[in-house]
């Protein structure tokens, strides 16, 4: 079996490497030809626990190459893992996997399977096939393969997912795919086999249902606030049901990257389309646009006016551990403070390179390489992610650091009691304010 992977970022790139490390050989096809450039001199071009190991590992097994024709020629079986963002209205922009499916159809010399683990709209995968045999002569059987890796634990979670779905159309094909399963993981993971359009919609399902569950806490988090409850108490006392369970229960300052937000405006599209509207999922939306707004009204009610404020901005990465910025709650926020005036002195050693390729422009923002550099002057701290670096910090680290400790923590990463000595606001929780 020859086997071509198509698009090499984070689904692309780990799926290769640890398909690679278990022996067998990858074509990793990609357009971005500084990216396949890095990837040939064996460097990882993202930032994922152990990847840039494995890929130096595996290197013999992997060849990856920026030409079309040298990727699909020769190939029976292509995995897709191009990008299909977020469009207008929220409809998926599919404009990539087409793009893909051309150079297939130009590219084939035989008959070939091609497996789907881009997230792509209920449908796609019936329509690939009619797409392709309408465009070259070969016979190609389509695999719905949908990916629940999540960044920051892709490895681990390809090595070791939770499960792995198949959607298929026909009992051979069912055959086949059950084979190809176990190149992808080992026996013990469950299996479910399905039709191509179950297989679509449980991984819209699945992201849109993780993002309400962080939409709902968040949303109870503001009770808090009014009644004087404590929402890390109110997640504890719910997640000991073991019903409900602790994922995804922190409150914040809402969900981004590149998955939640644009999959959640994907399924809605996708049921409006159906005139099935999924309110639901439209409110896990909007929940999250204004938990941003929330956090940005509790600055603005202790600061009246940021002009000329000087701003440390902790963690601009979606979430921590990743230099991804793609749909990063920091984005907004920050626009917003650079809008009122304030200066930011931003620290984020993963994410700050990504973050400059969006605020180019701005002057105002100072890229530092310490966190005490950048709470150095500063007259307020906001964190944004999860970082770990930033939940081993003290609240001594931060007395002695600013002029005056005063931190919006938009992680809830602290103990309320354990930032005694500093002014200290989170998120449904009580504050510590000034004296
Ligand atoms: N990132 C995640 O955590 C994650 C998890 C599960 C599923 N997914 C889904 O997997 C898909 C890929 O996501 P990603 O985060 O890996 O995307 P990505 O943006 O990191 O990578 C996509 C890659 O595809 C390449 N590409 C685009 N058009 C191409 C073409 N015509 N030919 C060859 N290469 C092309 C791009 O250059 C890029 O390197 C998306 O549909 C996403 O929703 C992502």
């Amino acid at each position: 079996m020859n086997m071509t992977f198509v698009g090499m970022g984070y689904v692309g790139l780990v799926n290769s490497v640890i398909l690679a490390s278990y022996n067998h050989n990858i074509i990793g096809f990609d357009i971005d030809k500084e990216k396949i450039s890095l990837l040939k001199q064996g460097v990882s071009t993202i930032e994922e626990p152990n990847l840039q190991t494995l890929l130096t590992e595996a290197q013999h097994n992997l060849r990856f190459t920026s030409n079309a024709k040298d990727a699909i020629r020769g190939s029976n079986v292509i995995v897709i893992c191009v990008d299909t963002p977020q469009g207008k209205d929220g409809e998926p922009d599919l404009t990539h996997f087409y793009e893909v499916l051309d150079e297939i159809a130009d590219n084939a010399t035989q008959n070939c399977c091609i497996i789907i683990r881009s997230t792509v709209p209920v449908g796609t995968n019936r329509l690939t096939k009619k797409y392709l045999e309408s465009k070259c002569n070969y016979r190609f059987q389509v695999i719905s393969m949908p990916e629940f890796l999540s960044q920051g634990n892709a490895v681990k979670d390809t090595i070791n997912p939770s499960r792995l779905v198949i959607g298929v159309t026909s009992p051979e094909a069912e055959i086949f795919a059950k084979s190809l399963a176990g190149i992808f993981v080992n026996k013990k993971v469950p299996l479910l086999v399905t039709t191509p359009e179950t297989a679509e919609l449980i991984k819209y399902a699945s992201n849109s249902f993780l993002a309400m569950k962080i939409s709902y806490i968040n949303s109870i988090s503001r009770l808090c606030d009014k009644v004087d409850a404590d929402i890390d108490k109110v997640a504890l006392g719910m997640s000991l049901d073991p019903r409900i369970g602790p994922s995804f229960l922190k409150a914040g300052v809402g969900y981004g990257g590149s998955c939640f937000p644009k999959d959640t405006n994907g399924l809605y599209w996708i049921s409006d389309d159906n005139a099935v509207p999924l309110d639901l999922v439209k409110a896990t939306i909007t929940e999250n646009d204004a938990q941003i707004k929330y956090f940005l009204d509790k600055i603005t009610k202790r600061f009246k006016s940021l002009n000329n404020l000087k701003i440390a901005v902790f963690g601009v990465g979606f979430k921590g551990g990743t230099e991804d910025v793609r749909n990063s709650p920091a984005i907004p926020i920050v626009k917003y403070l650079l809008e009122k005036g304030a200066y930011i002195n931003l620290y984020d050693p993963l994410a700050e390179e990504n973050f400059h390729k969006v605020f180019s422009r701005h002057t105002h923002i100072a890229y530092l390489d310490y966190p005490q550099d950048a709470l150095k002057n500063s007259d307020f701290v906001i964190i944004l992610n999860d970082s770990d670096e930033f939940k081993k910090l003290t609240a001594d680290f931060y007395i002695e650091n600013m002029k005056r400790p005063i931190i919006f923590d938009g992680r809830n990463l602290y103990k309320v009691e354990d930032m005694k000595g500093t002014e200290y606001y989170s998120i449904g929780r009580p504050s510590l304010k000034k004296k």
